[in-house]
């Protein structure tokens, strides 16, 4: 065969070569809508973090007028108590220091609903298994006016704030 010269195929097309072409078009494509939806899948995949985080332990828990005096208001979600004096406010926690219950109000101040433990209103067992009070939680005015607990800082029992 001479070289420089194109081959040019006197073979006429038949139906069957086109319908094989566009197989394999069609094949093709497919692979291609394939590996992107892949590499889309895997990206969204991977953008995601996969860590989760649980509640934060410095939170909002409202305005001072939404604990009216005299009252203790559990807030589970959190788990803690707002315990509201006249003029004071402070944040006791409900987990129970036996094995992490949460603790519900009672009369005379906590009680551990797994196996029996008593707090009086301060925190200070008064029976029970558990080996240590429950603690108190640092709480602050923000200058929205709202009160903002942290439960990285404990403070000593019988801490309020001043409102
Ligand atoms: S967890 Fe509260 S008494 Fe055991």
């Amino acid at each position: 065969m001479p070289m420089g010269k194109n081959i040019i195929s006197t073979k006429p097309t038949t139906t069957e070569d086109t319908n094989r072409r566009k197989f394999l078009l069609w094949l093709s494509s497919l692979g291609l809508f394939g590996s992107a939806v892949i590499s889309v899948v895997s990206n969204l995949v991977f953008i995601k973090p996969r860590a989760t985080y649980g509640q934060p332990n410095r939170f909002s828990v409202g305005k001072p007028d939404d604990y009216p005096p005299g009252t203790r208001i559990a807030l589970d979600n959190h788990r803690i108590c707002i315990v509201r004096e006249e003029n004071k406010i402070a944040a006791v926690s409900t987990t129970c220091t036996h094995l992490g219950c949460i603790v519900g109000l009672s009369e005379t101040g906590f009680a551990c609903p797994c196996h029996g433990s008593r707090f009086d209103q301060d925190g200070n067992v008064t029976g029970g298994p558990a080996p240590k009070p429950l603690a108190w939680y640092k709480i602050n005015l923000a200058p929205n006016g709202e009160l903002e607990v942290d439960k990285d800082a404990e403070i000593n029992a019988g801490t309020y704030l001043n409102l």
